[in-house]
């Protein structure tokens, strides 16, 4: 519990200290991102208005900025690239909220849920269109080609975790390469093109890559875990789905692998027929068995190791936050 408030006090610090250095750049990207999707068609209007009511932690535009801002100063070009960013990963919720069939998103009903799953395939198609027609405003194909192979990436991920539905062998490696895919290649190309637009050599853009690769993995697996000991009213979004869905994460590989054959019998029994009450049921093993515990190390040496790839770069409030950030995601409650 104290470790609760304090992870919340320190998220809460971390946030201002973002909007001290860069929130005026961070309210532009807002301009960029609702210009570029306004539509005059009152139903998409309509959706959109629903969809932008509440917004996200927005991540993925603070790592491009901060990259930029860490390696010689933020430009227009990363205000537009901080928007696609969101835009894509705005997209992909769309999406996965369907895969999920989750209810809440962002504190608010997911758009599956508030209309139907057309509206959401749907918009969901319209946030990528726009995320790209938008990249190709910057007139420049490495942006064009960067993001649309970290999103083809992204969208193989996705399609990987699918395939490995139900598959109660999955192992850690195979668990670490699906998120590296679905989440972690959004944050490594933000992260990427805000040194590159701010004239960075290649090998600090590479470093920068490989910070927010392993970032992205560190969040995901917190995420899981989220999705396991977490609470709705703090993450504002249906949890209990990778369960639901017979997703594997890291908490239950861990577990299925301390486990005697006999247990992993009725382990595999219990996960193949998921219920309301399945998450209720593991919770204690999984944290008598460790596995709780085993996730959030593995978070924390991706945290360590994301820190590690900036070594390189001078010392600065932007990269001092980029740091801080790597530490906030493994121990995030939202
Ligand atoms: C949720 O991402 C999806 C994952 C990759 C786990 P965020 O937690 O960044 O979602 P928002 O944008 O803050 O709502
Ligand atoms: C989805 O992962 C990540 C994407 C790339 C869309 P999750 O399914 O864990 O995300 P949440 O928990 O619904 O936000
Ligand atoms: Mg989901
Ligand atoms: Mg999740």
């Amino acid at each position: 519990m104290h470790e609760e408030i304090a992870g919340n006090a320190g998220a809460k610090v971390l946030l201002a200290r973002v909007q001290d250095l860069i929130g005026h750049d961070l309210r532009e990207v807002e301009q960029v991102f609702l210009a570029e999707i306004e539509s005059g068609h009152p139903f998409v209007g309509e959706v959109l208005a629903h969809l932008t009511s509440y917004r996200g932690k927005r991540l993925r535009p603070m790592l491009v900025l901060l990259s930029a801002q860490a390696c010689g100063g933020i430009e227009q070009a990363h205000l537009v690239l901080a928007a696609v960013v969101e835009m894509i990963h705005t997209a992909t919720l769309v999406h996965d909220d369907v895969l999920d069939e989750a209810t809440t998103r962002r504190h608010v009903a997911t758009v599956n849920s508030r209309w139907s799953n057309e509206t959401s395939v749907l918009l969901g198609d319209y946030l990528f269109t726009h995320a790209f027609h938008l990249t190709s405003s910057l007139g420049d194909a490495t942006a064009c080609r960067m993001i649309g192979r970290a999103t083809n990436v992204v969208c193989e991920g996705e399609m990987a975790q699918v395939a490995d539905r139900g598959n109660l062998s999955l192992s850690e490696r195979q668990y670490l390469d699906i998120i590296e895919a679905k989440t972690a290649e959004l944050c490594a190309v933000s992260c990427f093109l805000g040194a590159h637009y701010a004239g960075a050599p290649r090998s600090t853009c590479e470093a920068l890559d490989g910070f927010g690769r392993a970032l992205g993995i560190a969040f995901q697996i917190a995420d899981d875990l989220l999705d396991v000991v977490g609470t709705e009213s703090k993450t504002g979004k249906s949890l209990g789905t990778d369960l639901q869905k017979q997703k594997l994460t890291l908490p239950i590989i861990h577990l299925l692998a301390q486990s005697s054959p006999a247990e992993v019998e009725t382990l595999r029994e219990l996960l193949a027929h998921p219920s309301p009450h399945t998450r209720a049921t593991l919770l204690p093993l999984l944290e008598s068995r460790g596995s709780l515990q085993y996730a959030r190390d593995r978070a924390d040496e991706f945290t360590v190791s994301a820190r590690e790839q900036l070594a390189s770069l001078p010392d600065s409030p932007a990269r001092q936050l980029l740091e801080d950030m790597a530490d906030f995601v493994a121990v995030r409650s939202a």
